[in-house]
């Protein structure tokens, strides 16, 4: 008999709770061990629903033989040490986007995977969009022929409004937590989505980022971005544009459009259709897949069973770290890019 594998949550914020916890507790391959949160309350209120028990920190759940994997839903900056601690410990980890803060972080997480002989997955579950999928298939099939050019976005009107913490105090807002701000929230997303669409990476960025709108309780502007514009040169010498912003205010957008030499896909960019397909010579094709997860409308990500497969499978699958690195180099030489106002080739995504 095939043992469930049993999981601990540590973090357990909006993320956690609208798509981890119930994703996991729904699964009949998995238990639930149990969570750890900064606050304890929401612990408290995760085990009361789903069962498992409340752990008083991150140790004494890495401690526990019980715990076979962690799924890691801090705040960034924790990302990494919380995540090296876990695989040193001998857990499976699933890590929240983005990966970490710093490209050494990064590689230190890779380490920490390969010498404990654990996996390492990273949700970047834009990959597993069924919309995503069908039109990557579309692409590899050669239905819109040669790759030219994209544009691909993700905006809505701010983390302020959707953290389990809502208010102009997020930790979002903060240097010393996030790290990072919209490019590394939802800027990551499409990164990662365009490099997996195009089956290549990306290999020089010029980049603006700016803090045009948001601010923080004092007035002043917020510490991060709340805006990102770059253009992508990609590796099968594609080139195209990656937008991401807070600042998106009434409705969310998360379309992307790849245009090819015999026509172009888009995605959740016609209102009448979440995937069509366009022929060069103008024939609209619709295809029937599901619309786009939005902040309101939280469908089944596929997170927790991608993660399980690979649990069971020894292999990390589509959402594996080492996939993900290419997109944390071109978010870092975006930020590069926009400080020092030149282009930036990144040689190790050639
Ligand atoms: N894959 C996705 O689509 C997706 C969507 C949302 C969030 N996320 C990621 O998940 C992570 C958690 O985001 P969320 O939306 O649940 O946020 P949230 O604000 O709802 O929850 C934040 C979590 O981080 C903890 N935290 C707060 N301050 C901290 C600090 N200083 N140090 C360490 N931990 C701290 C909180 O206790 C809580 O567990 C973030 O890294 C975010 O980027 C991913």
């Amino acid at each position: 008999m095939v043992m469930n594998k049993r999981i601990g949550f540590i973090g357990c914020g909006k993320i956690a709770q609208i798509r981890h916890i119930p994703e996991f507790a729904a699964s009949q391959r998995a238990d639930i061990a149990g969570y750890f949160n900064p606050t304890a309350s929401r612990a408290e209120q995760m085990s009361a629903k789903y069962g498992g028990k409340v752990y008083s920190s991150v140790e004494e759940m890495l401690a526990d033989p019980s715990v076979d994997a962690v799924v890691v839903s801090l705040a960034n900056s924790a990302h990494a040490p919380v995540t090296i601690a876990a695989l040193k410990a001998g857990k499976d980890v699933l890590c929240e986007k983005p990966m970490a803060t710093t490209i050494s972080e990064c590689e230190d997480m890779m380490k920490a995977a390969e010498e404990s002989g654990r996996l390492l997955l990273i949700a970047q579950n834009q990959r597993l969009a069924p919309a995503h999928v069908k039109a990557k298939e579309l692409i590899d099939g050669g239905a819109i022929g040669k790759v030219i050019s994209f544009r691909t976005t993700f905006g809505h009107s701010g983390p302020e409004n959707w953290s389990i913490r809502p208010g102009l105090d997020t930790w979002f807002f903060r240097k010393d937590v996030a790290a990072m701000g919209v490019m590394a929230d939802l800027g990551i997303h499409k990164t990662d989505l365009i490099q997996y669409l195009l089956d290549c990476n990306v290999v020089g960025v010029s980049a603006k980022l700016s803090t045009l709108d948001k601010k923080g309780p004092d007035g002043l502007p917020i510490g991060v971005d709340d805006n990102a514009l770059c253009i992508y040169r990609m590796g099968n010498g594609a080139v195209g544009t990656m937008t991401a912003s807070w600042t998106y205010y009434g409705r969310e957008d998360n379309s992307t459009v790849v245009y090819g030499s015999e026509g172009m896909v888009r995605i959740y960019d016609s209102p009448s259709s979440p995937l069509q397909l366009i022929r060069r010579e103008g024939t609209v094709v619709d295809i029937d897949t599901e619309a786009i997860q939005t902040n309101d409308n939280q469908t089944f990500s596929g997170v927790a069973d991608a993660f399980l497969d690979a649990l069971y499978s020894r292999v990390s699958g589509v959402m594996g770290a080492e996939k993900v690195i290419p997109a944390m180099r071109a978010v870092f030489a975006a930020i590069e890019s926009s400080s020092s106002g030149k282009w930036i080739d990144i040689p190790e995504n050639a």
